[in-house]
C-alpha cells in the first residue's frame, strides 16, 4: 500500500527537531508534521531571516492547525554552533521524540570551521555531533511510559548519490582538508555514504531493543529543491537549467519527495505502508530497502567511519 501524507499519524506530546527546516524537504517536513498536533517543532536553520520567512509561510499554510514551532539557530559547519543548539534543546526540553537530520549541501568547495571538507563536514560531521549530543535525551524519551520501542527516531537524509563515492572511501586525511584532488560529485557521494553508514552504525551500537531508539537513513528520490544551487554559476540560465533538469531527470515536487523521510519518522507497523522502517536500514522511496550500492552495506567501511568520527567528536562530547 503506497504511503500518503495523510497516513502520518497524530503526534500528540511529541517534540521534534528538523535540520535545514527553512527550505526544500526540511521546510515541507516541518509543515506536514506541524499539522499533526505535536507539542513543539524545532525548525533548525543557519540563517535567521530565512528561518523567519519559512516560519511565516508554514504558519500561513497550516492556519489554525499549526503546532508551536521554535526557530533554532544551527550552523552545521561549526561545532560551536552545533553544541549551542543541542544545549538549548537539552535545557528547554525533557524529551526529544524525532530528530530529522535533513540539512545538506551539494556542490560547494571549501572547509568547515573545524577544517573538514565542506560537504562531509556539514552533511556528516555536523549532524554526527548533533545526534551524539542529543542521544541521551532521546534515550530518556524512549524509556517514558506509553512510548513503544522504536517510536523515538532519528532519520538521516542520505542520497542515491552515495553511488558517486569512490572505491577509496574513506580518505580521512584528505577529509580533514578541502579534498580538492577529488571531484565535487565524488566528495558529495562520500558525505552521503557517510550518512547511511553512520545510521547503520548508530543502530548497531545503540540497539533498539536496549535503547528504544530507531535509526533510519533514506534517499528521498530526485526532488526539485534549492539543492545544488551553488552549481549554477550563470544566474541568467539558472531557471532554464532547473526547468530542463527537472524534466530530464523527472524530478518530483517537494510534497512528493518528502514522503520517504516522513514515513521513516512516523510510520509504525500496520499504519500507512503495512510495515514501518527497521533500525539501521537504508530506504529508497518509499520504504524500499536493499537498493543501495554494494559499498552501502560494507560493514567494515561503516565501522571505520564510526571509529574515526568518534575520535574526532570526543573532545566536543566531553565538554
Ligand atoms: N533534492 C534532492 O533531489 C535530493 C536527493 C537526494 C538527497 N537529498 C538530500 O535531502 C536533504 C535536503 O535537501 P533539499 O533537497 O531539501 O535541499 P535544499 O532545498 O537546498 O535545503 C537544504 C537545507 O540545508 C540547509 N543547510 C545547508 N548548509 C547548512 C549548514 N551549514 N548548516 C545548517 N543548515 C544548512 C539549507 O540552509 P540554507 O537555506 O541556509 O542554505 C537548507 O535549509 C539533503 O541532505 C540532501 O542531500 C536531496
Amino acid at each position: 500500500m503506497p504511503f500518503k501524507l495523510s497516513d502520518i499519524p497524530v503526534l500528540t506530546d511529541k517534540i521534534i527537531l528538523v535540520t535545514g527546516g527553512n527550505e526544500g524537504l526540511g521546510k515541507e517536513s516541518v509543515f506536514q508534521l506541524a499539522t499533526r498536533s505535536p507539542a513543539k517543532i524545532y525548525l533548525a536553520a543557519r540563517n535567521p531571516s530565512k528561518a523567519e520567512a519559512a516560519l511565516s509561510e508554514i504558519k500561513e499554510r497550516a492556519g489554525d492547525n499549526c503546532a508551536p514551532i521554535q526557530i533554532l539557530n544551527l550552523d552545521l559547519s561549526s561545532f560551536d554552533s552545533v553544541k549551542k543548539a543541542a544545549a538549548e534543546v537539552i535545557a528547554n526540553e525533557s524529551r526529544l521524540d524525532l530528530l530529522i537530520a535533513n540539512a545538506g549541501v551539494m556542490g560547494a568547495d571549501g572547509v568547515t570551521k573545524e577544517g573538514y571538507e565542506i560537504q562531509f563536514g556539514v552533511n556528516h560531521m555536523g549532524h554526527a555531533l548533533l545526534i551524539r549530543s542529543l542521544l541521551p535525551l532521546m534515550q530518556e524519551t524512549a524509556k517514558r511510559e506509553g512510548i513503544a520501542v522504536g517510536e523515538t527516531r532519528c532519520v538521516i537524509l542520505s542520497s542515491g548519490a552515495e553511488a558517486f563515492a569512490p572505491a577509496s572511501i574513506y580518505p580521512f586525511e584528505g577529509l580533514k582538508g578541502d579534498l580538492a584532488s577529488t571531484g565535487m560529485w565524488a566528495r558529495y557521494g562520500i558525505s552521503k555514504m557517510a550518512n547511511l553508514h553512520y545510521a547503520s552504525q548508530l543502530a548497531k551500537r545503540y540497539p533498539e531493543a536496549e535503547t528504544g531508539v530507531r535509526f533510519v537513513s533514506i534517499h528521498p528520490g530526485a526532488v526539485v529543491t534549492n539543492l545544488g544551487d551553488t552549481l549554477n554559476n550563470w544566474p541568467k540560465i539558472e531557471w532554464l537549467i532547473k526547468k530542463v533538469g527537472a524534466t530530464l531527470f523527472m524530478l518530483k515536487p517537494v510534497e512528493h519527495g518528502v514522503r520517504n523521510q516522513l514515513w521513516a519518522a512516523t510510520c509504525s507497523d500496520g499504519s500507512g505502508l503495512k510495515k514501518g522502517p527497521e533500525s539501521g536500514v537504508y530506504y529508497h522511496p518509499v520504504g524500499i530497502a536493499g537498493k543501495g550500492t554494494k559499498m552501502a552495506y560494507d560493514e567494515g567501511k561503516a565501522s571505520e567511519l564510526w571509529e574515526w568520527t568518534e575520535k574526532e567528536l570526543q573532545p566536543y562530547l566531553e565538554v
